[in-house]
């Protein structure tokens, strides 16, 4: 066969509602338009070459033998860390497919690797994606976030759907756990929503921030379990006002969502001075995203003052919008140049 195919799948920021969703509170997330991009090209044997050229850490080459081992020469976590999920998301398209035929992969991300961005989820999602195009066969998208959540949970154990889903569909989701399960509602956003996010590196994992939420909620419940309430109804507000397209009260919500984390634990001096340089530089509002503990913010703001002063802090920026497609598979010629 010998096709090439190329997908890009986006990343995502939650707006409002991060760990108060670990509580059954609503989150409220946005797919950016920052992606990771696959190409994977057939091979005439079965082997798995993988070229992870720029996952915004050193690059690299591996591969994976026949008995499923990652041969590479680096030491870098993060990486290896990534290509676990390569190296599953692989083993899934298999078996989706029912034959195992070698490729060859190049990977490329215009987002850090492990900053909270859901960069994983996308290089999931991109690599069943690739792999099954390049093999000639199709997938919709509802198999291929419930392979790509399964890559996930695999790897890390646990997961929510949540960066599955938005690195699949993409666009703008309000997500309501219901006893088990999840409600995924998509929103029309009333306007566009300019943001910026500056990322720094994380010093704590998500397992470990969300474990300390849990111990102050069980030690001091009078006191925490109303923030936690309280960040739930600033997610429903958040979501009426981002459909109204009142990017003013969507800014101010914004801020009180960063304030109510910060009192959590979860914000680090740094994010901290971030969100607020932002703010100080015209933002209408801002706040950390995701698990905190460093990693990112957003800030609602089309300004490169605001930019700016986020570099001042030391944070690298992105700026971003909405990506509503999600996956996709894309013609090589419309492939950015990376950084
Ligand atoms: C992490 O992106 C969001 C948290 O709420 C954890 C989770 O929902 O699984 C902190």
């Amino acid at each position: 066969m010998g096709y090439v195919v190329t997908v890009k799948a986006p990343g995502k920021v939650i707006l409002y509602g991060e760990h108060a969703v670990v509580y059954g509170e609503p989150a409220l997330a946005m797919a950016v338009n920052k992606y990771v991009y696959v190409t994977a090209k057939v091979r005439d044997d079965s082997k798995i070459g993988i070229n992870a050229m720029d996952l915004k850490l050193a690059g690299l080459s591996v591969t994976i033998l026949e008995n499923g081992d990652i041969v590479a020469r680096t030491d870098y976590g993060a990486v290896i860390s990534a290509l676990s999920y390569v190296k599953r998301a692989l083993e899934i398209a298999m078996e989706y497919v029912g034959k195992r035929v070698g490729v060859d992969l190049l990977i490329r991300s215009e987002m850090p690797v492990g900053a909270g961005l859901g960069t994983s989820a996308a290089v999931a999602v991109a690599t069943i994606l690739a792999y099954v195009k390049a093999l000639g066969y199709d997938i919709d998208k509802r198999e291929l976030a419930r392979l790509a959540w399964q890559v996930e949970k695999d790897v890390q154990g646990a997961a929510s759907p949540t960066d599955t889903t938005m690195a699949t569909f993409g666009g703008l989701i309000y997500i309501k756990p219901e006893g088990n399960s999840v409600i995924m509602e998509p929103v029309k956003p009333g306007t566009e929503i300019p943001l910026v996010i500056g990322y720094t590196p994380r010093v704590s994992t998500t397992k470990e921030l969300v474990a300390m939420v849990r111990r102050k909620l069980e030690s001091m419940r009078d006191v925490i379990e109303p923030i936690i309430k309280t960040i739930g109804v600033i997610t429903r507000r958040g979501r009426e006002a981002l459909e109204k397209g009142d990017l003013e009260l969507m800014g101010t919500l914004m801020n009180i969502n960063h304030g109510l984390l910060d009192s959590l634990g979860v914000s680090t001096r740094q994010l901290n001075e971030m969100v607020y340089a932002a703010r100080s530089a015209g933002a209408l509002g801002s706040k950390l995203t995701g698990a905190g503990g460093g990693g990112c913010m957003i800030a609602l703001s089309d300004k490169v003052d605001v930019e700016r002063a986020i570099e001042l802090i030391g944070g690298s920026v992105l700026s971003a919008r909405l990506d509503s497609e999600g996956a996709r598979v894309i013609d090589d010629k419309s492939l950015p140049t990376l950084k």
